[in-house]
């Protein structure tokens, strides 16, 4: 599909991407990278206004060069040629996915936060926990919702995505419950084939793949496997989800806690061929996620006086393993 909502160039011409004022109830996505490429096309392919914000003049000419987004689905790559600016444009915000890692979250929201309108609707798609919250402190004028996805979507270049993982959102509000559903939000997803439930206890579910994420992705960097490969680690697993249970307790998230192992071992066994997100992020030399998932659990368990040795020992010798040279 070529998606030519804004240029009228001739077929075999490369479409031009032009800039329009942002319009209200437009989708705004900050952070084009593979989320936000899979978010965007889907919801512009449903007919959707979508406006992309780049993090700098550097980056907007670059996706003019590309041309538009690609998303890549069992091997086909449509074209997306959606309206873009730099985050020091103008204009209000009345709905932005923020689609950055959770290390980049606070910095990239803090440019656009004085354009977003009163009442605003902020998706946040950061995995882990911490970055979130922050990102809500600082946004008291908007609504952030929290979403926690198991969609599963890689970035073989620059604004090109690929479709890796079939998945399902949960969302919920990131403050006290009882707010209305943001009805006409939820109905954009729908119409987007955008697979969600809206949740009145997203943090339980946050809480819960972070968990699953301690268990796993961690072992699978410090041995170098696949997800399946932890089949041959039987014992260490149980005495993490035993301390990642305990801890799920002590914050206040029980019903986190409930069947962790048992599910552990079904991902594991489920997701077997697959590289946890953790290893490829080592694999390609990039930045991990770990303050926010491993990391923000030890601190949790600090703060509330837990003991998880062994999940403090795995930190110890993730993070050795990571400072390597
Ligand atoms: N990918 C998945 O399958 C998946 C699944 C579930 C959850 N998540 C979570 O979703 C979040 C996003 O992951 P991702 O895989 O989409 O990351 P990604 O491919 O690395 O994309 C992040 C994007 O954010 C942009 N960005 C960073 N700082 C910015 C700023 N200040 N202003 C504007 N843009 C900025 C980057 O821009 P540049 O291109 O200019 O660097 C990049 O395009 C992460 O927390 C991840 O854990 C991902």
């Amino acid at each position: 599909m070529r998606h030519l909502p804004f240029s009228n160039a001739p077929a075999d011409e490369p479409a031009r991407v032009v800039a329009e004022p942002s319009a209200a109830g437009s989708w705004h996505v900050l952070g084009a990278g593979s989320l936000g490429t899979l978010w965007a096309c889907r919801l512009a392919r449903a007919g959707l206004p979508v406006h992309l914000l780049l993090r700098n003049a550097a980056r907007l000419q670059a996706y003019r060069e590309a041309g538009g987004l690609r998303l890549i689905e069992d091997g086909q790559a449509s074209l997306h040629c959606l309206p873009a600016t730099d985050v020091a444009a103008d204009g209000p915000i009345a709905r932005l996915l923020l689609a950055c890692k959770a290390y980049d979250a606070q910095a990239a929201i803090a440019s656009v936060a004085a354009r977003l309108a009163p009442g605003a609707e902020v998706i946040l798609l950061q995995n882990g926990m911490g970055s979130q919250q922050a990102v809500a402190e600082m946004l008291p004028q908007a609504r952030c919702i929290y979403a926690s996805s198991t969609e599963g979507a890689y970035r073989p270049a620059d604004f090109q995505a690929v479709f890796a993982g079939q998945g399902f959102t949960w969302l919920g509000d990131a403050g006290p419950v009882g707010l209305a559903e943001p009805t006409a939000l939820l109905a954009d997803l729908e119409r987007a084939g955008i697979a969600h439930q809206w949740t009145a206890n997203v943090h339980s579910r946050l809480w819960r793949k972070l968990a699953l994420n301690c268990a796993i992705n961690p072992l699978t960097v410090l041995y170098g496997c696949r997800n399946g490969g932890l089949a041959d680690h039987h014992d260490e697993v149980a005495t993490l989800c035993a301390e990642l249970a305990r801890l799920l307790g002590a914050c206040g998230q029980a019903d986190a806690a409930l069947g962790l192992h048992q599910e552990v071992q079904r991902v594991i066994q489920a997701t077997a061929a697959n590289y946890s997100s953790m290893y490829q992020d080592v694999e390609q030399g990039r930045r991990t996620e770990i303050d926010y998932l491993l990391g923000y659990a030890c601190q949790a368990a600090l703060e509330r006086h837990c003991e998880v040795p062994h999940l403090q020992a795995l930190q110890a010798r993730l993070v050795r393993a990571l400072n390597k040279p």
